[in-house]
């Protein structure tokens, strides 16, 4: 594990995952599997190896599923003892020995910066990081949450993962523009959340990973709704970015975007072939 100055990792999981119904129907969208562990687990394991320990989780109704996950099922355990079926249990064992796992709830779902502000109480005053685990993002090499750890030891400000989508995608992500200022570094002048095409700043989405600093909780209480009258994050980074500067970050890496059937399928196969067979 590396020495990080982030330490916090929230996980916005209050979502209804309507793309996903029915199956989300009775299930959080973040239990999902990625051929045999759940998508929350992929990035929690990330948040680890970017050196985190805490991680915040909000959730809603019917979200319970998740902090079942990330604790002892003792009946399971005693069952299974000494038998060769315990090695699939080590993974997740090992995870939820290296992390604290808090949870918060989100009593309505007035949208992600919302969500946001609801883990204020688990952050408190510090620097932490954000994963929407719909959002399942792949490096053979560093994890994306610890090269954007590196990236804030070097900027000390909010930072946002990007990736350049096609122009008729815009209108799923917020969009950024900004300048260059090293190579894959942008800092932003400008965000809309999900434009249309013609709107569009750039082509260059935030995905979803963010390194936040802790102001960010005062800007999002003092943004009013926004697009589809939620409170979004990428209203209350605007803000952000034109009174201190907020970063965007090329990621390297691959992203699949789980939330929706078609990236799911692809990500399923993608890790079965690339890492799952490679373990097995
Ligand atoms: P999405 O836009 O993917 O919404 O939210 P969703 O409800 O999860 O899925 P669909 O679009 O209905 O299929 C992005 C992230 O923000 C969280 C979601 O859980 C997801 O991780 N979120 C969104 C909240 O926690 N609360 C909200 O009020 C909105």
């Amino acid at each position: 594990m590396s020495e990080s100055v982030i330490k916090k990792c929230l996980f916005p999981a209050a979502g209804y995952g309507t793309r996903f119904l029915p199956a989300t129907k009775s299930m959080p969208k973040e239990m999902l599997p990625i051929v045999n562990k759940p998508l929350i687990q992929y990035g929690v394991e990330e948040a680890i190896q970017a050196g985190m320990d805490n991680m915040a989780i909000i959730t809603g109704r019917g979200k319970q599923a998740i902090a079942d996950y990330f604790d002892t099922n003792y009946e399971l355990e005693h069952q299974i003892a000494g038998t060769d079926k315990e090695k699939y249990l080590v993974d997740i064992r090992e995870t939820i020995n290296q992390a604290v796992f808090s949870y918060t709830r989100q009593i309505e779902m007035k949208g992600l910066g919302h969500a946001i502000l609801t883990g204020e109480t688990l952050i408190g005053d510090q620097a932490f990081a954000v994963v929407l685990a719909d959002d399942l993002c792949y490096s053979s090499e560093q994890g994306v949450l610890s090269q954007m750890v590196e990236l804030y030891k070097k900027y000390q400000c909010s930072i946002v993962a990007i990736e350049e989508v096609p122009a008729e995608e815009t209108h799923k992500y917020g969009v950024i523009a900004g300048e260059e200022i090293e190579p894959g570094v942008l800092r932003i002048n400008d965000m809309v959340e999900k434009p249309a095409p013609e709107d569009a700043p750039s082509n260059l989405a935030i995905i979803g990973r963010y390194i936040l600093t802790p102001d960010i909780f005062n800007i999002i209480r003092q943004t009013p709704p926004g697009r589809n009258n939620e409170v979004q994050i990428t209203d209350a980074l605007l803000t952000q970015a034109k009174q201190g500067g907020v970063i965007a970050y090329k990621f390297k890496g691959r992203r699949f975007d789980c939330g929706s059937v078609a990236g799911f399928m692809e990500a399923n196969n993608f890790f079965y072939e690339n890492v799952y067979k490679a373990l097995d």
